[in-house]
């Protein structure tokens, strides 16, 4: 089976990460699937944002747990990018998933709670997706162990991945213990070793964030399921030219 290729934070090398704009793009672009963020406001709603604080991609600042959701749809989350994008929205996680539902795209929800605790986040997450009748092509990360767990207890038949950024002879085990059904590695960790023990264990083995072409077509050549990368459509190219 090829690799999968899913839009990191949306087609985010060309348009600003987690935002609408980026995730048309990648749809448009030809991905399979889409990564992205979430965080929850104060009033409990989750949103779609890389970073815990608001400064790096708006136009204020302080931490989304601090806003209502009121409070973030003002700020403007396209123009750190370019003037281009000015007014873009935060968007809620509905509103995605309203967005992804008559498409033909995999879901890779990425839970940050591994800064702040935001003791519902699986849960409410959980619900939105059942909500939406997604769970079949979505799968939920992070890089909280306690968090897998919590997946688990909610229903074993999520799809879940351990994300790390540490080299580990246990890795697999590990995630496999935490009930984990793939491990999302970054790239200087992939090795066809690796690739090969997650295949040995059914489990899935993805990596992020994969732009140069020298980096995809390792992968491919690895036989890694997916990469998670800002520039779909090079992606795309590489692996047509890969497979041909
Ligand atoms: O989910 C893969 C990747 O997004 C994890 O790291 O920091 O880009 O969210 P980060
Ligand atoms: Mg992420």
């Amino acid at each position: 089976m090829s690799t999968k290729i899913f839009a990191h934070r949306g087609a985010s090398k060309q348009a600003p990460e987690n935002t609408m704009a980026a995730f048309t793009l990648a749809y448009q672009h030809g991905a399979d699937g889409i990564e992205t963020d979430v965080h929850l406001t104060r009033d409990h709603i989750p949103v779609l944002i890389h970073d815990e604080h608001v400064k790096r991609t708006t136009s204020s600042t302080g931490y989304i747990k601090d806003f209502t959701y009121r409070q973030l749809q003002k700020l403007d989350a396209g123009s750190w990018f370019s003037s281009e994008f000015a007014g873009l929205r935060i968007i809620p996680l509905d509103e995605f998933l309203e967005w992804i539902y008559d498409k033909p795209l995999y879901l890779n929800i990425e839970l940050k709670n591994n800064k702040i605790d935001y003791n519902d986040l699986e849960s409410i997450v959980y619900d939105r997706i059942l909500h939406y009748d997604l769970l079949h092509r979505t799968i939920l990360s992070t890089f909280n162990p306690r968090s897998l767990n919590k997946l688990n207890y909610l229903n074993r038949d999520i799809n879940t991945a351990l994300l790390t950024t540490k080299r580990g002879k246990n890795l697999v085990s590990a995630a496999q213990e935490l009930g984990a059904n793939a491990v999302h590695i970054k790239y200087r960790l992939l090795n066809q070793f690796l690739v090969d023990k997650c295949h040995h264990e059914a489990m899935g083995v993805r990596v992020y964030t994969v732009n140069r072409p020298r980096q995809m077509l390792r992968c491919f050549a690895v036989g890694c399921d997916a990469i998670f990368t800002d520039v779909p459509d090079r992606a795309i190219r590489f692996r047509n030219q890969f497979t041909n």
